[in-house]
């Protein structure tokens, strides 16, 4: 039976729909764009080459009922897409309601499908920020209660749409997994897919900033969350929250190993005052001073070492992660 896969397009979506075709589920693919090529054509791609089927559905979080037919007869329906955005300037109807009230359409087309289970792509940002990492390093057992619309509008949406799922999934005949990455990097298999969380790897190729940011991210790299979730739909026994994080490098570590692989590019390796960040962030639509708060110079603990052993993964290397996200970016012509 086919999986229903939301996002599909998307840098996330289209890795996890890439490993299912590869692991030889069909897939109906819901998304806004099907007649998009440029954003396709990864998936044409996948589906040509490992000889599965692959079909597409137009569809959009904003219209109620809009994932019906994507979701009917399928096993499982794995719902990728979400507006991941840190800021917007009305982030409830920008961020939080795509998130909150798309999933819900998702999670009733489900229902209405007969699916047996459902995997969400949520996130660290549903499990607690960088502050409240500082104490004690964070696991699935942890939420993010203490976001808001004003300091964490992205916080807040996966951390209610991830809630509704488990409410929802208490009644439904379907269970739920959740997948809860950090940072995910590894190679752009689309243009746009730079503009995702790829572009801190673009930023320091290109030398978008003038030095490097105090910034530190937890890692995880794009094919392993995409095996995560094929594991979460093929192993019947896995449940519940799947926190996904490699290990954590400073922004400065980024921009050194990048500078060492591609010396003529004449990448910075020195750091950024504080302030410097502060005064960019009142003018940027990526950042907001609320988030700047909660991350500037605080490394992030995330425990990412359980859920390997439950899904059967071992994590790519970090700076492999990094290298494989530079050289697509180059060979696209994106950095
Ligand atoms: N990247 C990360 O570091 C990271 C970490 C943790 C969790 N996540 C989660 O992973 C998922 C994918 O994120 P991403 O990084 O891959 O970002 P992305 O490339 O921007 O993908 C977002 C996807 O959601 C789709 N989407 C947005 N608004 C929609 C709408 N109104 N109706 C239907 N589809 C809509 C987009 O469709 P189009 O293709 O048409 O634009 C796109 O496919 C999100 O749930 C995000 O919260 C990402």
């Amino acid at each position: 039976m086919p999986v229903c896969i939301t996002g599909a397009t998307g840098f996330v979506g289209a890795h996890v729909t890439v490993a299912f075709l590869e692991a030889g589920f069909p897939v109906h693919a819901a998304v806004r764009s099907p007649d998009d090529a440029e954003k396709t054509a990864p998936l044409r791609e996948a589906a040509e080459r490992t000889g599965t089927a692959l079909t597409f559905f137009r569809a959009d979080l904003g219209e109620p009922g809009s994932f019906d037919a994507a979701a009917e007869g399928c096993e499982a329906v794995v719902h990728v897409a979400a507006v991941a955005r840190l800021t917007a300037p009305d982030p409830q109807r920008q961020i939080v309601d795509p998130a909150v009230e798309g999933a819900r359409t998702v999670f009733e087309a489900a229902t209405r499908g007969g699916a047996r289970r459902v995997v969400l792509t949520s996130s660290v940002a549903a499990i607690g920020s960088y502050r409240d990492s500082q104490g004690q390093p964070l696991t699935a057992a942890h939420w993010n209660d203490g976001a808001t619309l004003q300091t964490d509008p992205y916080g807040l949406a996966k951390t209610q749409a991830e809630r509704l799922g488990w409410a929802m999934a208490e009644s439904a005949d379907w269970d739920l997994v959740t997948i809860n990455p950090c940072m995910v990097l590894g190679p752009v298999l689309a243009p746009r897919h730079a503009k995702a969380s790829p572009s801190i790897v673009r930023d320091v190729l290109k030398g978008s900033f003038p030095a490097n940011p105090k910034i530190a991210f937890g890692i995880v790299d794009a094919r392993d969350v995409a095996a995560a979730h094929v594991a979460a739909v093929d192993e019947p026994s896995v449940s519940g929250r799947h926190l996904l994080c490699a290990g954590t490098r400073w922004w400065r570590d980024i921009a050194v190993l990048l500078a060492e692989a591609y010396p003529e590019r004449g990448i910075r390796r020195w750091q950024l005052p504080n302030v410097a960040m502060y005064a960019a962030a009142l003018t940027s639509k990526r950042m907001s001073m609320a988030n700047l708060r909660d991350i500037l110079g605080r490394v992030p603990h995330y425990d990412g070492t359980v859920a390997p052993g439950q899904l059967g993964l071992t994590y790519t290397g970090i700076d492999q992660s990094i290298r494989d996200t530079a050289e697509s970016l180059i060979r696209l012509g994106l950095a």
